[in-house]
């Protein structure tokens, strides 16, 4: 027996304000509970009977309209899709008996390292290819498999019945964040439309097809980001493919100074500073495999048909050479105090 109680549906933003009807809430969730555990014994071993943590849903639901919905799309009437559904996978993940936090480490597991070998849903990788490594913290992660175990996300009732209510409840509880959460959160978002952009063009086109993507559209998309978000963002590289691209100034002193950092065996970190009242921040991005089709190794990585087409367009490409978790170029992103 599972007795499902949903924070918001109690109206408990409501009781967190008053101590008195929150205390009688939780006096008749214990009630139930310990008639529960007296009538059915077997129900002990399910730990899911507990009040929601509103703050935690919002969280994760924040974290997958801006990160996941991109790829995963969240109306799974879409005839297109680039990726499974998140019921899709929640079947998969939750097949044997899982509770939540075994659910959780599967999935930190999973985003932190997406490989085949560590791949659940069957099927998934042949049909839409491996998922581009983002880089999220385990309490991020947390957050966003709370979401998926605890609400039916990725059902049609789900994307019919809640998904709306879902956006309008974001805006409701607006994210405190400092200016460098602030900015990673920028590029965690640009970085998953461009990955589902990338992603499209490859499986349709190859890697050659989707180099011209990039070299049409990489430019045009984080400018379209820019101006969603309210802010400048873009990628800049001391190898630079695009000419456009190649850091400057201040941008490739701490390219250079992270490099070094990288080869002492240390972690590189983002970097904020301020000029003429504008906050400049700078987010590293590192190779994967993925990366290696147009920035590996020519000829063993780099296939003789992507390069034909990288020295047609780019006469001066400097982009290349690379191995896996390498420093590619850094983000920067850009705004007003
Ligand atoms: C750029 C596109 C893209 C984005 C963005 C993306 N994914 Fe994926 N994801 C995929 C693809 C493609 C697959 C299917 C291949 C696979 O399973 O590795 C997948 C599969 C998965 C799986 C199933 C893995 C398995 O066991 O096979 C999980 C879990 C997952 N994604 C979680 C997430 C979460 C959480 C986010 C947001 C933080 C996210 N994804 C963002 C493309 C994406
Ligand atoms: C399908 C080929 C392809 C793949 C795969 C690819 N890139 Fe690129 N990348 C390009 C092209 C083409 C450009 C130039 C885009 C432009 O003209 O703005 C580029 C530009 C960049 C830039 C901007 C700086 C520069 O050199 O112009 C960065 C940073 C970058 N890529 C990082 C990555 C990382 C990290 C990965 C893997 C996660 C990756 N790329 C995967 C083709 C690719």
């Amino acid at each position: 027996m599972v007795i499902k109680i949903n924070a918001r549906n109690l109206g408990m933003s409501k009781f967190n304000k008053n101590k008195k009807g929150m205390k009688k809430v939780l006096l008749i969730i214990l009630g139930m509970f310990l008639v529960v555990s007296c009538v059915d014994k077997k129900t002990q071993d399910k730990p899911e009977l507990k009040v929601k943590d509103t703050k935690k849903l919002v969280d994760g639901f924040r974290l997958l309209e801006n990160n996941c919905f991109s790829c995963h799309n969240p109306n799974i009437a879409v005839s297109s899709k680039i990726a499974p559904s998140f019921a899709e996978i929640k079947e998969a993940y939750l097949k044997e008996k899982v509770t939540q936090t075994q659910f959780e480490e599967k999935l930190i597991k999973f985003i932190n390292n997406p490989t085949k070998e560590n791949s659940i849903v069957k099927g998934a990788i042949g049909k839409y290819g491996v998922m581009p490594k983002l880089s999220y913290n385990d309490n991020q992660i947390k957050a966003i498999a709370y979401y998926i175990y605890n609400m039916n996300v990725g059902t049609a009732n789900w994307y019919k019945n809640e998904y709306q209510k879902e956006k309008e409840n974001l805006s409701k509880h607006k994210e405190v964040l400092s200016p460098m959460q602030e900015g990673k959160a920028l590029v965690m978002k640009t970085k998953s439309v461009l990955g589902k952009n990338l992603l499209g063009a490859i499986k349709s086109k190859g890697a050659e097809g989707a180099l011209v993507f990039c070299s049409e559209k990489a430019v045009v998309l984080t400018d379209s980001m820019s101006v969603k978000l309210n802010a400048k963002i873009k990628r800049v590289s001391d190898k630079n493919r695009n000419p456009n691209n190649k850091a400057t100034g201040s941008a490739l002193e701490y390219i250079l100074a992270t490099k070094q950092i990288l080869k002492d065996g240390g972690k590189p970190k983002p970097k904020l500073i301020t000029v003429d009242g504008k906050q400049i921040k700078y987010y590293p991005i590192m190779t994967n495999k993925m990366c290696m089709q147009c920035h590996g190794k020519p000829k063993a990585d780099i296939k003789p048909k992507t390069q034909r087409k990288i020295d047609l367009l780019y006469p001066n490409d400097k982009a290349f050479g690379y191995t896996e978790n390498e420093l590619r170029g850094i983000w920067i992103v850009e705004t007003d105090k």
